[in-house]
């Protein structure tokens, strides 16, 4: 299966996730900076991935180049997403932007895959969170690092 990660990451957390998930899918990852449209459109499963900034926004270059994921056709594409966030500083806004990938990506007709339960989170509000699961995988590098090494190994063998 052929697997394309693109992502933003202002720290570098959610680079390095997505360069682990490369890794271990045989795929590649791109910065959303500089994706095209065949990135997008060119693969068996595309996985999206995003922390959220502000009180709940959009990483800055997801935000800038959001054009460029609204103009690629994923009609009944395979999608996944994973969001990093903070669940103690930002419990209001926890991971709200994987939560709007998710709004767009389903808006354009694909099929997301890879939900998870939010089980061992603690927050208030998140709009990643749908009929009490996360709409992907969910990674909190601030807070719990010891535990993205298996969330990631458990969330790629979901998708397998
Ligand atoms: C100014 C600022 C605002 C943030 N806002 C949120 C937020 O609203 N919700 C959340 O879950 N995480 C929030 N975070 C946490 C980041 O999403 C988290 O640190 C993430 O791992 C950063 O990823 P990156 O290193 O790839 O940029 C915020 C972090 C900063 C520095």
């Amino acid at each position: 299966m052929s697997v394309t990660i693109v992502y933003g990451s202002d720290g570098g957390a959610t680079r390095a996730v997505a360069a682990r998930i490369a890794k271990k899918m045989n795929g590649k990852a791109v910065d959303i900076k500089v994706a095209t449209s065949s990135d997008f459109e060119d693969c068996k499963l595309l996985i999206l991935g995003v922390p959220t900034y502000g009180e709940g926004e959009l990483q800055s270059d997801w935000d800038e180049n959001f054009n460029k994921l609204e103009s690629a056709n994923l009609g009944k594409k395979k999608v996944a997403l994973f969001g990093l966030g903070d669940q103690e500083n930002y419990p209001e806004s926890f991971l709200d932007a994987m939560g709007v990938l998710y709004d767009q990506v389903v808006e354009q007709g694909a099929e997301v895959i890879g939900f998870t339960e939010p089980g061992e989170f603690t927050y208030t509000n998140s709009l990643a969170e749908r009929d009490g699961k996360f709409v992907g995988l969910a990674l909190d590098e601030d807070t719990q690092p010891g535990k993205t090494g298996k969330r990631i190994t458990s969330w790629i063998s979901q998708l397998a």
